[in-house]
């Protein structure tokens, strides 16, 4: 079994964090989305991983990941270049990925229950696809599955007007090296996109089998930034932090606080876990951390209360105000303008910001 990541996209609906860097690097409790998708397959055993890249973002993904070695896994990059499709992605990938089964894992989806049931369930019989399903209330934004009483797939449709269930497809999927010829026989959708979801349609529609599997605990596809909060939140809340900085005598600090090396929490400052703090960084007296934050690294937060909020790192925050269900993007600076006339914000705003103030 082969593993392919698909990490392309162009990360629209995360502006302005992806005009400098790619979606799949977006930090979540201060590891990489994409680290989460690594990790999963190298636990579900699949060491042999391609990494699609798109347009955006591709040497920062090279960079990060190298050879795959310091994650315990084999990296072979494949370029897909122009963004055509989640099928094509996959298409891209047939020389690398030959004969053998494989998983497509979406580089930007990050679940905490793993891979490795679906796999199993895929193996255990004679299928061409597996695919990973949970129930959601939006399934318009979705592919949906319709499952008959048996539980057997019988039919898939992306982003329904009118769904026939209420169980979408994660970005997990299992495929036997037949699906390349589907993807070749493909059409674009109305998104004008070659879709995984149709290859899976042409499958059933040659009479293969399809397994699928409801996934347990919880899934996130990390598009948006309050899906980067909400996997941030899941994480901390299950993820028990090492404390490798230094906590001053006179800090006020609960709960579970995973704090890196060389990282302080100064006397006069409150942190309330869950909360994960980088390397290098230093909380001062006066700032408040509460639940569900996580601070990158090389950060200073002095005089400044933030909760539920991420702050990728390279930020200096010093605002005397609080800060809440808030993405931040590397290098920000957040000081304050309370002596500073005239009166008001003091706002260098890159493209596609979005505040409320
Ligand atoms: C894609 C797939 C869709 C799937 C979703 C999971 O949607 O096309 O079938 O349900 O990922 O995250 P997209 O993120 O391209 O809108």
């Amino acid at each position: 079994m082969k593993g392919i990541i698909l990490s392309g996209g162009q990360g629209t609906r995360l502006r302005p964090i992806t005009h400098t860097g790619p979606k799949q690097l977006v930090p979540v409790a201060n590891k990489p989305v994409l680290q989460y998708a690594v990790e999963d397959l190298r636990d579900a055993g699949v060491t042999e991983i391609g990494v699609v890249l798109g347009n955006l973002g591709r040497e920062e993904i090279q960079q990060f990941l190298g050879n795959g070695s310091e994650f315990g896994v084999d990296i072979t990059y494949i370029v897909q270049g122009n963004p055509l499709g989640l099928a094509h992605a996959a298409g891209c990938a047939r020389n690398f990925v030959g004969d053998d089964d494989f998983v497509m894992y979406l580089g930007d989806n990050i679940l905490n229950r793993g891979t490795s049931d679906l796999i199993g369930s895929f193996e255990d019989g004679k299928f061409s696809a597996g695919i990973a399903l949970q129930e959601v209330d939006n399934p318009q934004q979705f592919g949906v599955a319709e499952l008959d009483d048996d539980g057997t797939v019988t039919r898939l449709i992306e982003k329904p007007d009118d769904p026939p269930s209420n169980l979408a497809l994660i970005g997990i999927y299992v495929f036997s090296s037949e699906v390349f010829d589907v993807i070749e026989q493909l059409e674009p959708s109305c998104r004008g996109e070659l879709e995984i979801t149709d290859a899976i349609q042409g499958l059933l529609d040659s009479g293969k089998d399809i397994d699928s599997h409801v996934v347990q605990g919880w899934w996130k596809d990390t598009g948006k930034p309050e899906d980067i909060l909400e996997a941030n939140r899941l994480v901390l809340e299950e993820r028990h932090g090492t404390q490798e900085g230094t906590i001053e005598a006179g800090a006020e600090t609960m709960g579970h606080i995973d704090l890196q090396e060389t990282s302080v929490i100064e006397d006069g400052a409150v942190v309330r876990g869950p909360v994960s703090i980088g390397s290098n960084t230093v909380i001062k007296s006066g700032a408040y951390l509460g639940p569900y934050t996580s601070i990158g690294p090389n950060s200073i937060i002095e005089n400044t209360h933030i909760e539920n909020s991420v702050v990728i790192g390279e930020s200096e925050i010093t605002s005397n105000g609080e800060v809440v269900d808030s993405l931040i993007g590397k290098g920000a600076t957040i000081g304050s303008a309370e002596e500073l006339l005239p009166k008001g914000r003091r706002l260098v705003i890159g493209e596609n910001s979005n505040l409320r103030l």
